[in-house]
């Protein structure tokens, strides 16, 4: 198991052919390739540092000589990424093949610039939008630039993790019939912790009404190259979707994708929302990191995440057999709304041991140098990829019955509170006014005591469980204002307000 990437590296090539690789020309890499004849031409353009030669020594020791003469942006031959017709052009057709996409765009500028473009493209001023309540924040800023009005549906929520997993078909079913003017829906599928729903059925839904389906697919760049993950969005029938390249495939990090499918989003207007949200110096380190990331998933794809499918298994099996921590896998599927889930991603829970996610991931930073990829009140989650070996994940799972040991023996604190957790209030506040025209009012602060009646700012997301409590335009009533103060006490952790000790809120002036 440990010499999958070795073989990729030896032999080059590939032992099972992945969807995408019918076209002969998904072994090569366009970016790439230019990079690497660009290194010899003199510079008398941007960047300053002159591929590296005017740089600080210990940058180029840190960051490495090659990625400074990578580091180029559109100069003739390199394509430009705003009107492309050259090897971009061609590297985000082969990305396109590979993805099953009439179209892609290569996105340098994060998952969540694919994600404003999407709704850039689908609504306006006043246009009503279907999205998930634990939204990424990307879509937030996405309504705030669009001017469009959210209806919000609530996932399914799981109080034993304390997690928010997708949204039950049926809850969107609803949501469309209360709401035929929606022009659009987005989902975010899978979640962060890799919890996916059954798209095609919303996706038929979704058309049936006239709508477009967008999905936020920021931790499923991987799905459509191996049949034991979650089908992917737009072979479920989705008409868009961004995808995060550089969270779980080998892109680096910002390196992102948008792909759309389809007649029913205006192609023009997309191009032009994709142009609106990013940068005109693109780096072409982000780039060449995308197409090498292609080729890698449409040549190597299958055998790569057979091996961390693999791994991340024998990290599961171990966790569920140390006293005091659980790690869910297909046990937990069936219900609405978690009908898949990608094993790649392990969540932790270590409620049990009367500690929070937060402690174990600071427990095993800190004590074992071993760093999660996020915690919450009740799990830590570690995303398992190609990248990780097997002695990794020994290392791992002897650090966490270490763990377990010092937590039962009492040498850590026992900070999970007692009482669980608190079940958010039944409903949903009302919209007063959009995200956007919230966001351009004039704003006070308020002593959060004073703001029952006054219309929020500002979202206010606790963990658990993970969803908006308040949302800017919103009003602040009696029920959420008692919860915002049951939390602060608790010392829940609180992200979105300008003051994180929740003491004070903003306020659209009245
Ligand atoms: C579900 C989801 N959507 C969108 C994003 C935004 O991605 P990026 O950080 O690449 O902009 C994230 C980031 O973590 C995410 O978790």
């Amino acid at each position: 198991m440990a010499n999958v990437l070795q073989t990729q590296k030896s032999t080059g090539n590939p032992s099972t052919v992945s969807p995408g690789a019918n076209s002969a020309s998904q072994s090569r890499a366009p970016v790439l390739e230019a990079l690497s004849a660009y290194r010899s031409v003199i510079r008398f353009h941007m960047p300053g540092h002159k591929g590296g030669r005017c740089q600080d020594p210990q940058a180029i020791a840190v960051l490495g000589e090659k990625a400074y003469w990578s580091d180029v942006t559109g100069v003739p031959g390199m394509d430009d990424l705003h009107e492309p017709g050259g090897i971009l052009a061609e590297a985000q057709k082969l990305a396109a093949e590979a993805w099953g996409a009439d179209e892609t765009y290569f996105l340098v500028n994060g998952t969540s610039s694919g994600i404003h473009a999407m709704i850039l493209a689908t609504v306006g001023l006043g246009d009503t939008i279907i999205v998930p309540r634990n939204i990424h924040k990307s879509i937030l800023a996405g309504l705030v630039l669009s001017g469009a009005k959210p209806v919000f549906v609530q996932p399914v929520y799981d109080s034993y993790l304390g997690i928010a997993m997708g949204v039950a078909p049926e809850s969107l079913f609803k949501a469309i019939r209360e709401h035929p003017e929606a022009k659009a829906v987005l989902l975010v599928n899978p979640t962060y912790y890799g919890v996916a729903t059954r798209l095609d059925e919303v996706a038929d839904a979704v058309h049936r009404a006239g709508m477009v389906l967008l999905v936020d697919e920021a931790h499923g760049p991987h799905f459509r190259f191996h049949p034991k993950l979650p089908a992917p969005a737009l072979d479920s029938g989705a008409d868009a979707c961004a995808q995060g390249a550089h969270k779980i495939l080998g892109a680096f990090t910002q390196a992102s994708l948008l792909h759309v499918k389809g007649d029913r989003i205006d192609r023009v207007r997309l191009k032009a929302a994709f142009q609106h949200v990013t940068s005109t110096s693109p780096s072409y380190l982000l780039l060449a990191s995308l197409d090498a990331a292609r080729r890698q998933m449409v040549l190597y794809g299958k055998d790569l995440l057979d091996y961390a499918i693999n791994l991340a298994g024998i990290l599961r099996a171990g966790v569920n057999e140390i006293p005091g921590l659980y790690s869910f896998g297909k046990e937990i599927l069936g219900r609405r709304g978690q009908d898949d889930m990608d094993p790649t991603k392990v969540t932790v829970t270590v409620r049990e041991l009367g500690i929070t996610g937060t402690q174990a991931e600071m427990y095993l930073r800190f004590n074992e140098n071993i760093q999660a990829e996020m915690s919450d009140m009740a799990n830590v989650l570690f995303i398992v990829s190609p990248g990780n070996t097997i002695a990794e994940v020994s290392k791992l799972l002897e650090a966490l019955k270490r763990m377990a040991r010092d937590a039962a023996s009492g040498h850590l604190k026992r900070d999970f509170p007692e009482n669980g957790f608190l079940e958010a209030p039944p409903g949903l506040p009302e919209m007063v006014l959009t995200p956007k025209q919230a966001f351009e009012s004039p704003w006070e602060r308020v002593e959060l005591e004073r703001a029952a009646g006054r219309v929020s700012a500002e979202v206010v997301t606790c963990y658990p469980p993970g969803i908006p409590l308040v949302f800017p335009g919103e009003l602040i009533t009696g029920d959420v204002l008692n919860h915002l103060k049951a939390i602060r006490e608790l010392g829940f952790r609180i992200s979105g307000p300008e003051d994180r000790s929740l003491r004070t809120l903003r306020v659209v002036r009245s």
